[in-house]
């Protein structure tokens, strides 16, 4: 008998037969930028596929000749660190070393810039910030270099996941304005900015105070069509020989609130409890058993997030998990015993700024549906009463 591995795949972005094809956001998302009509920000939850989404969108774009260029600011903690490592990016999707060599050269000559590879054979530059104060110019050059490697001969598309992130890092240069100022000047580099913590993107480019307001098409990436998911899961389990009938899978869908992540997730565990090739069909109660058993694994990680939690920012939590809403009306706060209306919003700012509760289309939800599941359950009940 042929070896079967476990066809569900969960923690980093996926590709080929681990991913399904979200054909209509992806659509949008490569015509906006191949047409040049607009920069892009597209937002969602966390694991709702938006870097899977993206990795695969590249290979279109690079397909029709775009220099791709994705950056994860979630790596990155401070503007010197960024400006090291953006530059090195740019260095490294630029195919003409020379060229770029000459341009970081100019631009930043006082930061006496080496050029090196690094352990993984990733051509890097190291800047040196010792030597005297990092300005805005020296950041203005750094965000200049695409502009400027294009030369008006090629188009760039630079991607910055967890765009959000820049507004954290501290420091006294104006972030979001110093980018803003510059690449709106750029015409041979078009931007897509995802993030995760949504009420921080979306607020960044729909306040109009703020220097990215309005600049960028925005795009929300919902959960995948549930026929998709259906299809994808069903799919997945045969390629190993186990067969899922229709009520197994909604099953699965709906345990896992049809998060791509926790639909692999699940699917993966539920793999790993039946064997492989028996030909044995998966039951609801298989369903209920994994999702039970991935509770457990992380169980004890849920008790230190609660652990950590006020006693008000504790039943906001609970109430959210037994009933998502976008009202915190007195019915509300009576039914789960959650006090006066400023201590709800206190509460709930903390726990979407730690992201453990998410909002989208206006409801205030849980965002691990097995937190949910966790905090739903008897036994959890147990221990709150003790
Ligand atoms: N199109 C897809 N097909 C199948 N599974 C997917 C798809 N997109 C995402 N997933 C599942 O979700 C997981 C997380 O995907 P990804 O990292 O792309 O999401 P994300 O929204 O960027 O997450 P985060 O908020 O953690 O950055 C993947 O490891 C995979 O299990
Ligand atoms: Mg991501």
């Amino acid at each position: 008998m042929k070896k079967m591995s476990n066809p569900f795949k969960f923690g980093s972005a996926v590709t080929g037969e681990q991913y399904y094809d979200r054909t209509l956001d992806g659509e949008k998302l490569y015509s906006t930028i191949a047409g040049g009509s607009s920069n892009i920000v597209l937002y969602a939850p966390r694991r709702y596929g938006k870097t899977s989404l993206v990795k695969k969108v590249i290979e279109k774009w690079a397909a029709d000749g775009f220099t791709c260029l994705y950056f994860d600011m979630m790596k990155i903690d401070s503007v010197e660190s960024f400006c090291e490592k953006y530059a090195s990016a740019v260095y490294a999707a630029e195919s003409a070393a020379e060229k770029i060599m000459r341009l970081i050269g100019s631009g930043l000559s006082s930061l006496r810039p080496k050029f090196t590879v690094d352990d993984n054979g990733k051509p890097t530059v190291e800047l040196d910030f010792t030597t005297r104060r990092f300005s805005v110019n020296d950041l203005e050059e750094v965000l200049d270099l695409p502009e400027k490697v294009a030369g008006g001969q090629r188009t760039f598309v630079v991607i910055f996941d967890e765009f959000q992130e820049i507004a954290t890092w501290a420091g006294k240069i104006p972030m979001e304005g110093v980018f803003r100022g510059c690449i709106q000047h750029h015409n041979s580099v078009r931007y897509v900015f995802l993030g995760s913590k949504t009420h921080m993107l979306q607020r960044m480019f729909s306040d109009h105070a703020r220097p990215f307001y309005n600049s960028a098409r925005i795009l929300q990436l919902d959960k995948p069509p549930i026929e998709e998911s259906r299809r994808f899961v069903s799919e997945r389990f045969a390629s190993v020989d186990i067969v899922i009938g229709k009520e197994a899978v909604d099953k699965v869908l709906e345990l896992s609130h049809n998060i791509p992540y926790y639909v692999q997730a699940l699917s993966s565990e539920i793999y790993e409890n039946v064997m492989a090739g028996s030909g044995k069909k998966i039951s609801l109660e298989d369903v209920d058993d994994a999702a039970d058993s991935l509770v457990d694994m992380k169980r004890e990680q849920y008790e230190i997030i609660l652990e950590d939690l006020s006693g008000a920012q504790r039943r906001l939590l609970s109430a959210l998990a037994a009933s998502p809403t976008d009202c915190f009306e007195e019915e509300y706060r009576r039914k789960f015993g959650l006090g006066q209306s400023s201590t709800v919003h206190g509460a709930l700012l903390k726990l979407v700024a730690k992201g453990y509760v998410e909002r989208l289309k206006a409801v205030y939800f849980v965002g691990d549906p097995f937190f949910a599941r966790y905090l739903n359950s008897a036994s959890y009940e147990v221990r709150r009463d003790k």
